[in-house]
């Protein structure tokens, strides 16, 4: 059923975050007044600097809020201080140091039930890749459009870490809960797509017992269930260059955590960068929608940033609330705000520096304009 409202957490974090967010959230509120939709929205300050200052990651009451909203919008986290990353000390409040932050980004993950990071490789029309310091149209749009699935609630991120002697041993945790519920998330997205129906499990299994492990309940998952999508494997290191010289082999991918953050960012260098990357983390009750990229202190508060990917959070956001509430006019708004972020790509004229050069790029808060204003002119 359609909400009279929906209550959306904002948690902006470090760097070029707020910037990134701000412009999302402008997006948000033109389409809110365009199709209609009430969104209530709070900003919550956390991440590295509410740490450094705070020695807490966020307020009091903040992790509640994040569980009582419809959907989290995150931008990023990840503060320094004199070039050193700030982590948190031991026993403050975990027993071990973490990127501060990490409540944000990897507790919510966890303890909202987010199980499928969804990140979707696609190039846009018009989208040109750095290489060599030069911009250039590389790959071809329509053969670089899957998704990868990583996996969300564990594998080398449960946050232990255990001395042993003359080292630390962080370990890998694969649980046959947390596997099958991601590889059916992929399989049934497969089926969704219905483009190649296939999915490709990504993994380290010729050398990590627990990668091996979810690469058996990968199988047993598919062949029961989902017999008529074709099931392909990858060890991770040839596929990172397979993703670079055939993203057209690709449909769904699914992967451990670990593997699904290296996939991501290695295959947004085919889709035009981490300035348009974005990420899902999905669960059955909630779900937090991000740009995949991290705070990027060297480019922060310069206005500089790309916000496209913080925009394509919200559509993302945007289209799973049609889905999840029934209601038409969220499904609308996303439809249309992909179509004006494309639009803005296909012109190629608005573009921030990653996109167009130093020389031509305009800002980021003008790039968010330019979208809210094409959105105004397609709706
Ligand atoms: P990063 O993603 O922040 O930046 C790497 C590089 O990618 C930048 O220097 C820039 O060249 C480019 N880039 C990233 N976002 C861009 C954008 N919107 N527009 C244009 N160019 C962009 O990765 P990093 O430098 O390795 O990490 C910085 C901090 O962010 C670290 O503390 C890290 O732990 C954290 N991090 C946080 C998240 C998150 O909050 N979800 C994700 C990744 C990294
Ligand atoms: C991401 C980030 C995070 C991760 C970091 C900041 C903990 O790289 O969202 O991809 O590794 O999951
Ligand atoms: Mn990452």
């Amino acid at each position: 059923m359609p909400k009279q409202s929906y209550y959306i957490v904002a948690l902006p974090g470090d760097g070029i975050g707020p910037e990134v967010l701000s412009s999302a959230l402008k997006v948000l509120r033109t389409a809110a007044e365009l199709f209609q939709i009430d969104f209530r929205v709070e900003e919550i300050p956390c991440g590295g600097h509410y740490y450094a200052e705070h020695e807490t990651e966020w307020p009091e009451g903040s992790f509640e809020k994040c569980e009582q909203a419809d959907a989290v919008l995150l931008g990023a986290v990840g503060h320094e201080v004199d070039g050193k990353t700030v982590f948190t000390k031991p026993g403050k409040p975990y027993p071990e140091p973490q990127l501060a932050g990490f409540a944000q980004v990897i507790l919510n993950r966890q303890k909202l039930g987010l199980y499928a990071n969804v990140r979707p490789v696609k190039l846009y029309a018009g989208v040109k890749h750095k290489i060599h310091g030069e911009l250039k149209q590389v790959w071809e749009p329509g053969k670089v459009d899957y998704v990868v699935i990583r996996e969300n609630t564990e594998d080398a991120y449960t946050g232990e870490t255990n001395a042993i002697p003359d080292g630390r041993m962080t370990p890998i945790k694969i649980t046959r809960e947390a596997t099958e519920r991601v590889v059916r998330y992929a399989f049934n997205l497969a089926r969704r797509r219905a483009k190649q129906n296939k999915v490709t499990c990504v993994d380290k299994s010729n050398i990590i017992g627990a990668h091996r492990f979810f690469r058996e309940v990968f199988r047993e998952v598919g062949a029961a269930e989902f017999p008529e999508i074709k099931l392909d494997y990858a060890y991770v290191d040839a596929f990172c260059q397979w993703q670079i010289r055939n993203p057209e082999w690709y449909d769904v991918v699914v992967g451990p955590n670990l593997v699904g953050d290296i996939i991501s960012d290695n295959g947004a260098t085919t889709a035009g960068g981490l300035g348009l990357a974005v990420g899902g983390n999905i669960g059955d009750e909630h779900a937090m929608f991000e740009p995949i990229h991290g705070s990027a202190p060297k480019h922060a508060g310069k206005d500089k940033a790309n916000p496209m990917a913080a925009i394509m959070a919200v559509q993302m956001m945007l289209d799973w609330l049609g889905t999840r509430h029934s209601d038409e006019r969220l499904h609308q708004a996303a439809v249309q705000v992909e179509a004006a972020v494309a639009a803005i790509l296909s012109e190629g004229e608005t573009l921030t520096y990653d996109l167009i050069g130093e020389a031509k790029a305009s800002r980021c808060s003008e790039v968010g304009a330019a979208v809210e204003e094409k959105l105004r002119k397609i709706a």
